[in-house]
Formats: C-alpha cells, sequence, structure tokens
C-alpha cells in the first residue's frame, strides 16, 4: 500500500516536472521566435502585383485600341503593312487582345499559357507573328509609349509599370526581326 501511494506521488511528481518542462519548451520557443527575424514575405509574381487577368486585360484592350488609332503605327502609318491591317484586318482586332492579354499574363507569372499561332524560338518568342509587318525599332518604341500611356491611364504603380516595359522591350529584337532582314537585303 505504501509502496503503491509513493509511487502514485513519484508519477505526479514526473508528470508535474515533464509539464513544467513543457511550459519552459514553450517559454524559450517563444523567445528563439522573438530573436530570429522573421521570414521575408513569399513575394508576389507581377501577374498578382498587377492586379490578375481582369487588369491586365483592361489594359491590353485599352492598348490594342490605342495602337490602332496611333498616328505612326495605326490606320495612317506609314508602314503599309500596319496601315493595312489597322484598317483592313480589324475582325483580328479581338483576337489580338486576347493573345496579348494571355502573352502578358503568361511573362508576367500568371497561371495562363501563350500558345502562339505562328510559333517563335522560344514558347513566348514572337518573331514569327510579326515578321510580315516588318515593324520598326522606332515604330516600336511607339507603341511602347502607347503601352506606357496605358498603364498611367489605369494607374499601375511605377515599379509594376517599369516591369511589364522592361518585358515587353525584352521582345524588341524578335518583333523588329522582320523589318531589320527586310533592310539587311536592302
Ligand atoms: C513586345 C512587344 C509586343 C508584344 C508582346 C506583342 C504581342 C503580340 C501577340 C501575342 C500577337 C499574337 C501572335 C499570335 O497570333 O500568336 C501579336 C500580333 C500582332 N502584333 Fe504584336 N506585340 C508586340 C509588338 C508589336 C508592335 C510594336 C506592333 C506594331 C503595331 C504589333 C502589332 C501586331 C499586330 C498587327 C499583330 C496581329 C497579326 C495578325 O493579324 O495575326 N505588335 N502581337
Amino acid at each position: 500500500m505504501t509502496d503503491a501511494v509513493s509511487n502514485s506521488i513519484a508519477r505526479r511528481g514526473v508528470i508535474a516536472g515533464l509539464s513544467l518542462t513543457g511550459a519552459a519548451a514553450a517559454v524559450l520557443a517563444g523567445a528563439a521566435a522573438h530573436a530570429q527575424p522573421k521570414p521575408p514575405a513569399p513575394q508576389k509574381s507581377l501577374y498578382e502585383r498587377l492586379g490578375g487577368i481582369f487588369a491586365i486585360a483592361a489594359v491590353v484592350d485599352h492598348f490594342s485600341d490605342a495602337v490602332v488609332r496611333n498616328p505612326i503605327v495605326g490606320r495612317k502609318s506609314k508602314n503599309p503593312r500596319l496601315r493595312e491591317w489597322s484598317t483592313k484586318d480589324q475582325d483580328r482586332l479581338p483576337g489580338l487582345k486576347f493573345m496579348r492579354t494571355l502573352w502578358v499574363a503568361n511573362v508576367s507569372g500568371g497561371p495562363f499559357v501563350y500558345t502562339a499561332t505562328r510559333p517563335g524560338a522560344t514558347p513566348l518568342g514572337l518573331e514569327e507573328a510579326h515578321r510580315n509587318l516588318r515593324i520598326s525599332p522606332a515604330e516600336f518604341d511607339e507603341v511602347a509609349a502607347e503601352l506606357g500611356r496605358s498603364l498611367d491611364f489605369a494607374k499601375v504603380p511605377k515599379r509594376e509599370k517599369g516591369e511589364v516595359l522592361a518585358a515587353f522591350a525584352a521582345h524588341k529584337g524578335e518583333v523588329t526581326a522582320g523589318y531589320v532582314a527586310a533592310k539587311g537585303r536592302g
């Protein structure tokens, strides 16, 4: 009997000791969490920071209409191929807006995959899509400026605007490849 009592006291002591250890561990863990710097919040993709697919589609819609109206690259362009496209091929404009929206959603890290109708050398490559349009570097820059204005219109913050324009500019060589090649041939 005595044995049983002392055993039970001993057991309670062990349990109390354990819970004390548990509490101490919790305090220590709390202190450790305080001592360590917080891990950085996961970086949001450009796609998320732009506001997702609807915000991107709204910018592309505004931008694509502005390009058609632009005097240098639109209906009155000196480039006959751009002039022709902007006046006679307007049934293709909704599709172009769709494809551009997909392209931007893809390049900015969104959950969409752009699949070119005329594939370039890379999945987001644009050389074949633009080759016949013979877009000059100056015409490209005019379109980039139009994109900048559409991003401002949509109140896209400075950092995100810079990133979209940089993604666009990174494909200048591909978009102007048709012009450069034709010029090279004389
Ligand atoms: C990096 C810059 C550019 C991007 C991201 C871009 C994006 C695209 C995309 C995704 C397409 C559809 C391609 C396909 O059918 O698979 C396309 C076609 C087209 N782009 Fe661009 N583009 C750029 C520059 C330009 C410039 C500077 C112009 C000059 C106005 C232009 C005019 C056009 C036209 C007219 C088409 C339609 C061709 C057709 O009817 O199939 N693009 N572009």
